[in-house]
């Protein structure tokens, strides 16, 4: 009945030594109070600490002494209700190395030829019985380690990407069931991935940003019955690698390999490295599902534009040969691989006699068709998506398909996109961590799918990458420079998200965290503000459908005006979590008073004039009282006098809905929602998209591809697989279907459905921390259910009502 989490995100290798604590309810039970225990023992005898106290917290402080390294401590909760107390909900907590000291393993890495994944191994006895043994392991690079030839877990493309020359996450695996009494192999294969493999585009493009060896850092140990550990490190002795069949593995060009290469044994090397260690929180990459194909070579249509690999199960002769080419569109019947710039996305095999299974090592691919060419027997072809293995939260479903598609769409774009770190898209020479991207889809991202480690462990990357004076790379982890930072937007991700996270999660922890960050990065701005305004270069509305193909930064909406306009808000944020922590924010929010007051004198008669110039002034509250409705109607006026059309980029997309159905006008809204017209969200649905494309016309309607090339960068930019107007769901959710869940300030619901654009129903849920939130309506009644621990309200008609917990059915009158 109660379901358990901590703010650790895992159970076993936690890094934090005093977790916050929380549960939800299955049931919607009026709670009074709870009890929390952790103790040493599963029989609760002894207690480290416990807390007790009234209502439903979202998170409970951790109650006793903090954890130590390898601390391996049970917890339990129940709660008081109508019905009395509930029975206990237990789980374990155990933490992973804390200190540096913790680990005595050193990074070994073998003497390849600088592209090769080796493997490395070593042989161990061990002379008595074995009680428990946990691995904790990493590498520079990508591993995959086993323990007597099985896999230690099914998470791939461990450790994931990091800002490797400052942290470096590593995982901790429970292998007691694979080891035995007598001799052991502990061995691992280590590609190049993010650390030595090619990262950014075009002439940019390098490998080696990390550094030219990649090595594999493991520490096995092995506690017997008798309380004696035997411990078992990468280092110098006792250790031995070899090549292996893989000739090159590398995330952009795909992977290569031989099984008929003989394999030669190869020098060990202790690699130093310095980064802090740190237990990775967010949940590992794994394959999350798989689609089945023919079982034949040519080209595929897999049906669903996906990141990962095909795997296949072949039969070959001697020397027959494998090639998988990947695509996200067909142009002509093609595969249309001009998208793809320079990464060559084939992953090719030569066979050895037999009978294989075979998928693509330390490397994937954003594609929805793929060409098989090989004069082997194709036994069986699948699809294997691959990403980091978030849980999902939402759903939400309407009496219009084409809706649900698109909201499918965005569900496929966060999937594809949130790989180890937050991407702009996964397929072409760029795959890095742009901020703006995450900025904007952080709101949806977080309704959609409990995103809380995943940022956790992004926004951390950020802190380090942020820049002494407070400036914010484009990109994190920063594979561009220092000078690639400081843009609206963009940078405000170090406010944006921490904000988006700790408001989903109720854990304020996020924000304490982030705080110094947050202000740095608003002081960093306020410094060179001329005239109380922020006059540097924007990327600003960035892909404006009316943008230049080549210059998607030459938006209608002035950079400048879009950029003060999203700063303002970011200081309002900061004023607001400053207010939150219970700290002083007053100057803050003097400071964002400021800046709107400066951008509506400079730029309101502009900003009426474009779709995202009346978004951003609406939504971020620069126009004053007595413009608003002007505005909203201008709004309207420029969507249906529009045709329905949108006419934003990147930052006024997330925004164009929600100042339309703030203001009242519902009409214009489900104009531009419904619109099939290029450019529109239903038009991508209509040509077939299933993830969100990265320009409104990624497909032309004369069927061409606009690859948005210019004279100063002719490779272009197009992906079908870019999240960022996927920021439509979440105004499906809370405003379709009308459910609107925040933890902060205080648990608060509303649900406040808009029906329109003649939908006959709309449904939304939502997995909060504390139970299921659902609202359903037709035409006939809304259904809401209520989780415990909330102030909950219906608002049909712009008048609020309470609501009980549990479920609630209002029946419409006609
Ligand atoms: C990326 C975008 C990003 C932009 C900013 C592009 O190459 O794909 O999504 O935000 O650059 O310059």
């Amino acid at each position: 009945m109660l379901k358990l989490r901590t703010s650790a995100g895992r159970e076993l290798g936690i890094g934090v030594r005093e977790p916050s604590l929380g549960w939800s309810l299955a049931e919607p039970l009026s709670v009074r109070g709870f009890e929390v225990e952790v103790a040493d023992d599963e029989q609760f005898t002894r207690l480290r600490g416990r807390t007790r106290g009234e209502g439903y917290p979202t998170w409970v402080a951790w109650p006793g002494p903090p954890l130590a390294s390898r601390e391996r401590v049970h917890w339990r909760v129940r709660v008081e209700s109508d019905a009395g107390w509930s029975d206990w909900a237990g789980a374990v907590l155990e933490a992973g190395l804390l200190e540096r000291s913790d680990w005595s393993a050193q990074f070994l890495g073998a003497d390849d030829n600088g592209v090769q994944v080796p493997r490395l191994s070593t042989a161990f006895g061990l002379g008595r019985p074995v009680a428990k043994a946990r691995l904790y392991v990493t590498a520079l690079g990508v591993h995959t380690t086993s323990v007597n030839g099985r896999l230690v877990s099914d998470d791939v493309l461990a450790p994931g990407w990091t800002a490797y020359d400052q942290r470096l996450g590593y995982d901790t695996y429970d292998v007691g069931a694979l080891l035995r009494q007598g001799d052991n192999e502990l061995s691992a294969l280590v590609g190049d991935g993010w650390f030595r493999g090619n990262l950014v585009w075009g002439e940019r493009m390098h490998r080696c940003h990390y550094g030219d060896r990649t090595a594999l850092l493991a520490q096995l140990e092995v506690d017997h019955p008798d309380g004696s550990r035997t411990t078992i490190v990468t280092g110098p002795d006792g250790w031995t690698a070899s090549s292996t069949d893989i000739l090159s593995a590398d995330l952009y060009h795909g992977s290569s390999v031989d099984q008929t290469q003989p394999q030669s044994a190869l020098p060990v090397r202790v690699v130093e490295h310095r980064a802090e260690l740190v237990a990775r929180q967010g949940p590992p990459v794994r394959r999350t599902e798989v689609f089945p194909c023919e079982p034949r070579a040519g080209l595929h249509d897999v049906g669903q534009n996906l990141t990962g690999w095909v795997r296949l199960r072949v039969r070959a002769q001697e020397g027959q040969t494998l090639t998988v080419r990947h695509a996200e569109v067909l142009l002509d019947g093609e595969l249309a691989t001009a998208p793809l710039r320079a990464a060559r996305c084939t992953d090719t095999w030569v066979l050895r006699e037999g009978e294989h299974e075979l998928e693509p090592p330390f490397t994937f691919h954003g594609f929805r068709y793929f060409e098989l060419l090989t004069d082997a027997k194709v036994l069986a072809v699948e699809s294997v998506a691959v990403h980091s293995d978030i849980v999902r939260t939402a759903d939400f479903a309407c009496s219009d398909e084409r809706v649900n598609q698109l909201h499918r769409n965005v569900v496929w774009g966060q999937r594809g996109n949130f790989l180890s770190i937050p991407t702009d898209c996964p397929q072409r020479d760029e795959r890095l961590g742009w901020t703006g991207d995450a900025q904007v889809f952080a709101h949806t991202a977080g309704l959609l799918h409990d995103c809380r480690g995943f940022f956790a462990d992004w926004l951390a990357d950020l802190r380090h990458e942020q820049l002494p004076t407070g400036n914010v790379p484009v990109v994190v982890p920063n594979v561009l420079g220092p000078d690639e930072a400081g843009i609206g937007g963009w940078s405000d991700a170090a406010v944006v998200i921490p904000w988006e996270v700790a408001v989903r999660s109720g854990d304020v922890a996020v924000l304490r965290d982030s705080v110094d960050s947050m202000r740095a990065w608003v002081d960093f701005v306020v410094a060179q503000l001329q005239g109380g305004l922020w006059l540097g270069f924007q990327l600003g509305d960035w892909l404006d459908p009316d943008a230049p193909p080549g210059a998607a930064w030459q938006a209608k909406a002035d950079g400048m005006m879009v950029g003060n306009a999203v700063f303002a808000h970011s200081v309002q944020l900061l004023a607001d979590t400053l207010a939150l922590l219970g700290g002083p924010s007053a100057d803050y929010a003097d400071v964002a008073r400021g800046i709107r007051g400066k951008a509506w004198e400079r730029w309101g008669s502009e900003a009426i004039t474009t779709q995202t110039g009346c978004a951003l002034f609406l939504r971020f509250g620069l126009v004053p009282d007595a413009d608003r409705q002007r505005f909203v109607d201008a709004l309207a006026e420029l969507v249906l006098g529009n045709g329905g059309r949108i006419g934003t980029g990147f930052l006024g997309t997330p925004e164009v809905l929600y100042a339309l159905s703030d203001g009242g006008r519902l009409d214009a809204a489900y104009a531009l929602l419904l619109c099939e017209e290029c450019p529109s969200w239903l038009y991508q649905v209509a040509q077939g998209a299933t993830t969100m494309w990265e320009r409104w016309d990624a497909i032309r309607p004369d069927g061409s591809l606009n690859l948005g090339g210019s004279e100063r960068n002719e490779a272009g930019m197009l992906s079908f697989n870019h999240y960022a107007y996927g920021a439509v769901a979440s105004w499906l959710h809370e405003v379709v279907a009308g459910l609107t869940v925040r933890e902060l300030p205080v648990p608060e619901i509303v649900v406040a459905p808009r029906p329109g654009g003649g939908l006959t129903w709309a449904e939304a849920s939502l997995d909060t921390p504390r139970g299921r939130a659902a609202v359903r309506w037709d035409t006939k009644r809304v259904t809401v259910d209520v989780p415990a621990g909330y102030a909950a309200w219906l608002d049909l008609d712009g008048t609020r009502t309470a609501l009980p917990t549990g479920r609630t059915v209002v029946p419409l009158t006609q």
